[in-house]
């Protein structure tokens, strides 16, 4: 009882809030805009600067991407998106094209989204922002001014900026502004519609309100505008996405320490959250964090940190606790289990997260090596992200169906928190399934309902329900 109000709390706190009004006022002054790279970022600022009223050309280097695009395929499963491009593309405000070097001749407003992957030293790769600089640069037929989009560590707006100058042969005046992303994957298109904050780190006045004039009608809508030197505009884009995989971690251990003494970590994140200088929000226990940014932002964080002789020692054990969190989980289930040599295993889950094919780092394929590891059997299911998963891990078991998944499985894994694994009826899966041990590392079922269907439950930083 008290876990379902719990969810619903949540429920009518951060989710639902979030589905309404996805799409903002209309702008009076349109403005013509490039967007260069076309992931996540880029397709959502672009779909959401066309929705907003400017003119939006997306441009990316990958043709296959951008010919399906212009079919009105989207690469990626993100809620609103698809309707968006859909919506826009026919109201001839959103267009895109390989042809990177007209994009730029023919707009005096460019972001730079492309992406910032991390490399093998863990710092961020930054040769193709460095190109879409270069680009810029022997393109300035016109006074431009650039917008940086994609994350990038401390000190490389100003490197940008040279690089733009290093081949702006004809010396034509431009100028630079930082503005980092807050979108989460999943929610991005109403996190671009309905942002807490948006911030733009500038060097002069008329950038900021250039920028300003751009965003208006999301902050006519509510939104505060932050406006910041660039460099602390960057350390605001690290800082931020590091304090909430600091939070993570931190409550990950409180969840152990909770188990450890009986206390519910639910009840302890409800009774820090509702003090507002802590809040509810990223107090959730699970498997550890995932994503594209997280993990590799705090990496690059430290780097850059260390490049200025900072060590960031609270990130850095954020980052140590995290790495060894799915082996810490998983070792407690071995436990209960006896072992898993030989068991059939049944992952829920592969996205990182709820409402999203990503799975780049996710925690459900750590869980999933880890029992291959210790040779189980594993099969998994998901409702939407499967198939970027078999490109990650082409030999991953899967199942045709979320119920299939659970035949003759000696134990089962929740590890992604998708919605549909709440509606699982317990009753039906206890009939097809062996064993009788559900593993819930998300802490989304309801455990009075999977133990009164005959199973042992097992949740994070809770006691568990024994059959
Ligand atoms: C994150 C930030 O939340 C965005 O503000 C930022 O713009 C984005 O990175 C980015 O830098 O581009 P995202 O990676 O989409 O967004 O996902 P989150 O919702 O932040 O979740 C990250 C991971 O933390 C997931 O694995 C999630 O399951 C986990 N998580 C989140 C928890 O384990 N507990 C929580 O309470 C919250």
């Amino acid at each position: 009882m008290q876990s379902q109000l719990l969810r619903l709390t949540v429920l009518l706190t951060f989710i639902l809030p979030n589905l309404q009004n996805l799409s903002a006022k209309e702008l009076e002054n349109p403005r013509a805009i490039t967007v260069i790279g076309t992931g996540y970022v880029g397709l959502v600022l672009g779909s959401c600067l066309a929705e907003i009223g400017h003119q939006v050309t997306c441009c990316d280097v990958d043709s296959r991407k951008i010919s399906s695009l212009e079919r009105g395929e989207i690469p990626i499963y993100e809620e609103g998106l698809e309707d968006l491009v859909h919506n826009n593309t026919i109201k001839n405000r959103l267009f895109f094209t390989t042809s990177l070097k007209n994009a730029v001749l023919e707009s005096d407003i460019i972001f730079i989204t492309v992406g910032t992957p991390e490399t093998l030293s863990g710092e961020a790769n930054l040769d193709y922002v460095f190109s879409a600089a270069q680009l810029i640069g022997e393109n300035l037929n016109r006074t431009k001014t650039v917008f940086v989009k994609s994350t990038v560590p401390m000190g490389t707006i100003i490197k940008i900026k040279e690089v733009i100058q290093a081949h702006n042969s004809a010396n034509v005046p431009f100028s630079i502004g930082y503005a980092p992303e807050f979108l989460r994957e999943g929610t991005s298109v109403s996190d671009f519609m309905h942002p807490d904050r948006v911030v733009i780190g500038v060097e002069n006045t008329e950038t900021s309100q250039l920028f300003t004039e751009i965003v208006q009608p999301i902050l006519d809508d509510g939104a505060k505008i932050l406006t910041t030197s660039i460099a602390s505009a960057e350390m605001i884009k690290y800082a931020s996405n590091s304090f909430l995989a600091v939070k993570i971690s931190f409550i990950n251990e409180i969840a152990d320490f909770c188990e450890k003494i009986g206390a519910d970590v639910e009840e302890v994140a409800l009774g820090m959250g509702l003090d507002k200088r802590i809040g509810q929000s990223f107090l959730k226990p699970g498997p550890g964090y995932g994503g594209s940014c997280f993990p590799k932002d705090t990496l690059a964080f430290l780097k850059s940190a260390d490049k200025n002789s900072i060590h960031l020692s609270i990130i850095d054990a954020a980052v140590q606790s995290n790495n060894t969190r799915c082996e810490k989980i998983l070792t407690r289930m071995e436990k209960t289990l006896g072992t898993f040599q030989g068991k059939k295993i049944a992952v829920l889950g592969l996205a990182f997260k709820e409402n999203t094919d990503d799975v780049r780092e996710s925690p459900s394929l750590k869980i999933i090596d880890y029992l291959v590891q210790k040779k189980a059997y594993v099969k998994s299911y998901d409702p939407i992200a499967t198939q970027n998963a078999l490109k990650f891990y082409p030999e991953l078991n899967i199942a045709r169906t979320l119920y299939e998944a659970f035949e003759d499985c000696d134990a089962i894994i929740v590890a992604t928190p998708w919605n549909l694994f709440t509606q699982i009826d317990w009753q039906i899966v206890k009939q097809i399934c062996r064993g009788s041990f559900v593993f819930d590392t998300r802490n989304i079922l309801c455990p009075m309902e999977v133990k009164n269907a005959g199973f042992s439950y097992m949740g994070i930083g809770k006691k568990p329900l024994m059959e």
